[in-house]
């Protein structure tokens, strides 16, 4: 199973701050053994810069958003043709903070995935529960219910080239972590989920964790057998820590 650190910028960084940081990642991450896949989504306009430098490393780009329209009157949207002729790689769909403050529904994102497949960009479907949904012990059926309305039209060899994140809602910038046994107990319920498409598609799809991951809590995480990696937040804004994250990956997935 391969192993992902993505970091999602968010609307963090200037051009010159966007720079910085992709030139610190690419000379930090030049020596590092090879084993986990690292991603990273800047804003949109600096998706291009970043392709520029990081073309023939290890580093891959993501937009963080994308419309499902090919092209078309949508004012201030950005079409997946578009990233793809950038050269960008994944694309980040469905995160919790782009249907709470957009308006995103499951089936907006349903046909965002479908785009992205055709077009030969990996999306990062993330899915997860809200604070209350947790605690009302509701938090399987509701992360169950964002898979099947985002997958569920799919058919079984374009939902094996995703990558799904669970990013439970309560933990993303908070601080709060899922703890080990939360994480690993939702991944192997979404893994369980991804089965009903066929085998292959349990076996190979990553799903990463994010919310608050960060190195102090990354290496028990990553420990659990269906964490196959993390989608980064703030700690991806800051090389070294970033790095760190990367590092781990490694021990832990690469060398037991
Ligand atoms: P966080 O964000 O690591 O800052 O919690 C994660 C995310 O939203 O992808």
């Amino acid at each position: 199973m391969r192993t992902i650190i993505a970091g999602n910028w968010k609307m963090h960084k200037d051009l010159q701050g966007a720079i910085d940081l992709v030139d610190a990642l690419l000379s930090g991450s030049k020596d590092m053994p090879a084993g986990p896949a690292v991603v990273i989504a800047p804003a949109f306009p600096f998706l291009g810069i970043a392709v520029e430098r990081t073309r023939g490393s290890r580093i891959a780009v993501a937009a963080q958003n994308c419309h499902q329209a090919a092209q078309g009157a949508y004012t201030g949207e950005v079409s997946v043709p578009m990233l793809k002729s950038l050269g960008v790689s994944h694309c980040i769909v469905g995160h919790s903070e782009r249907r709470q403050y957009f308006g995103e529904t499951d089936a907006a994102v349903g046909e965002k995935i479908g785009a992205l497949l055709e077009h030969g960009i990996t999306p990062i479907y993330c899915c997860g529960e809200r604070k209350e949904e947790r605690e009302g012990g509701r938090h399987f059926d509701v992360v169950g219910t964002q898979l099947k309305a985002a997958l569920g039209g799919l058919a079984p060899d374009r939902i094996g080239r995703i990558i799904v994140a669970y990013e439970p809602v309560w933990a993303i910038g908070t601080g709060l972590t899922a703890t080990a046994q939360q994480a690993q107990d939702m991944h192997a319920h979404i893994r369980s989920l991804l089965g009903t498409h066929g085998d292959v598609v349990a076996r190979e799809v990553p799903i990463l964790y994010g919310g608050s991951c960060n190195p102090k809590n990354a290496e028990e995480l990553f420990a659990c057998p269906d964490v196959n990696g993390g989608l980064i937040g703030g700690a991806a804004l800051i090389a070294e820590q970033f790095l760190d994250l990367v590092r781990i990956a490694q021990l832990v997935k690469h060398l037991n």
